[in-house]
């Protein structure tokens, strides 16, 4: 009997233990035989470790690392880019526990310097007076176009009767995104044990909206992929959306708050108004994410400060125009200041899992600490910070396998 990682179940293990969802939904009883279509349930849900009376097997037990790690170095990284948050509220400080593990694991990257200023976050509501926002909504100004085929998908979504096939014909228009959308489908993302190789097939296992909802965020993420990597990291912007939008659909999925698909595309899309200030301000904008790094102020913050306007701002001005749905705009734009939105409570699943993503370092938006922490918002999600740590760690294992495809260009 012992404990297996998800990944090294073979088939005909039997479970010694229930296997549950971090929601307490039986997903297989003891005594069961584990079976292909089992395992991918399981990563669906956010099981990564099942209890089986079969021994694992010596290679196993070999991949076991139980090599003591010297945390003392994560530590520090890890304190110095929570410090602007209070640590000593349950959940914060169970995430930081969980990300000293996770840096003592992977590779450490550097904590960029600050100047040991002091550190100001305004969250005020002024309302926005700025020329940027004036020249965005000049005729002059070319915003970026979702292409026809996300208007067609939007329509279809809202469609109770919409087929596979429909759906399929649309995404089949730009073979590119069915190509990109087909990678994802057949990642650790979604656990299938056999290929998938057709979007109506993806759509027949995964479902409309859900396929529907994730080519709308891929295809407005795109938009942004010839964004010189000079002026950001756009991998590591991409890994950060990614890693929001993976951990507010878990967090969604565990606190059964709808649509989670929508929460997805959310975290997806939450910092998007800074590729376009830097697709049409690169100047300015590349200035401040320097100064940024420098400097003990929020991004966020020297936003206001030096723009007159904030990502947010500018996010849910194109959202708008873009004519997705409110309910999206509003939790993108709130995303900061969850306690603010109309619906609290979706807005604080996406900053949760914004401060998740920072706080283990998996990509970045230009931030160089955690944002400042809504406890009250948070607090309406009534998370357990016991389950946090099945949520984070299911959340890197998905992304890992996106994280690889954004390496091979698979947004190109
Ligand atoms: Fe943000
Ligand atoms: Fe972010």
């Amino acid at each position: 009997m012992g404990i297996v990682h998800i990944d090294s179940v073979k088939q005909g293990m039997v479970l010694s233990e229930d296997v549950k969802d971090i929601s307490s939904r039986l997903l297989l009883s003891k005594g069961q035989p584990i079976q292909a279509k089992h395992v991918r349930i399981f990563k669906i849900w956010g099981v990564t470790e099942v209890q089986v009376e079969t021994e694992p097997e010596d290679d196993a037990r070999a991949n076991a690392d139980t090599t003591p790690v010297d945390t003392t170095v994560a530590t520090q990284q890890t304190d110095a880019i929570f410090r602007h948050v209070d640590t000593d509220n349950p959940l914060m400080s169970e995430l930081v526990r969980i990300a000293i593990g996770h840096r003592s694991r992977t590779p450490l990257e550097p904590i960029p310097k600050n100047n040991g200023g002091i550190y100001i976050q305004d969250l005020s509501e002024a309302p926005i007076r700025s020329e940027i926002v004036t020249i965005l909504k000049s005729p002059k100004t070319q915003l970026p176009e979702l292409p026809t085929l996300v208007s067609e998908l939007n329509e279809i979504v809202n469609d109770p009767h919409a087929s596979a096939e429909a759906i399929a014909q649309v995404v089949n228009k730009s073979p590119s995104l069915a190509a990109l959308l087909l990678k994802i489908v057949n990642s650790a993302f979604y656990g299938f044990s056999t290929k998938i190789d057709s979007i109506s097939r993806a759509v027949t296992l995964i479902g409309i909206k859900e396929i529907t909802t994730l080519a709308i965020g891929v295809s407005a993420l795109r938009l942004f992929k010839d964004i010189p990597s000079g002026l950001v990291d756009v991998a590591s912007f991409f890994k950060h959306s990614f890693a929001c939008g993976l951990i507010a659909r878990m967090l969604a999925a565990h606190k059964n708050i709808q649509p989670p698909e929508q929460l997805f595309v959310s975290g997806l899309l939450h910092d998007i108004g800074r590729l376009i200030l830097l697709k049409h301000f690169t100047g300015r904008y590349s200035e401040l994410l320097h100064v940024a790094a420098s400097s003990d102020s929020a991004l966020y913050t020297l936003e206001k400060a030096q723009l007159g306007c904030r990502h947010t701002d500018v996010a849910k001005y194109l959202l708008e125009t873009w004519k997705l749905p409110p309910s999206l705009a509003d939790t993108v734009f709130y995303h900061h200041r969850p306690s603010s939105a109309r619906d609290v409570k979706r807005a604080a699943v996406v900053h949760l899992a914004d401060i998740i993503a920072h706080g283990l370092d998996l990509g970045n938006s230009g931030e160089n600490c955690v944002p400042r922490y809504d406890a009250g918002a948070v607090k309406q999600l009534d998370i357990l910070p016991s389950n946090l740590e099945l949520i984070v760690r299911q959340a890197v294992h998905q992304l890992v396998f996106l994280d690889a495809m954004f390496q091979e260009g698979a947004m190109q």
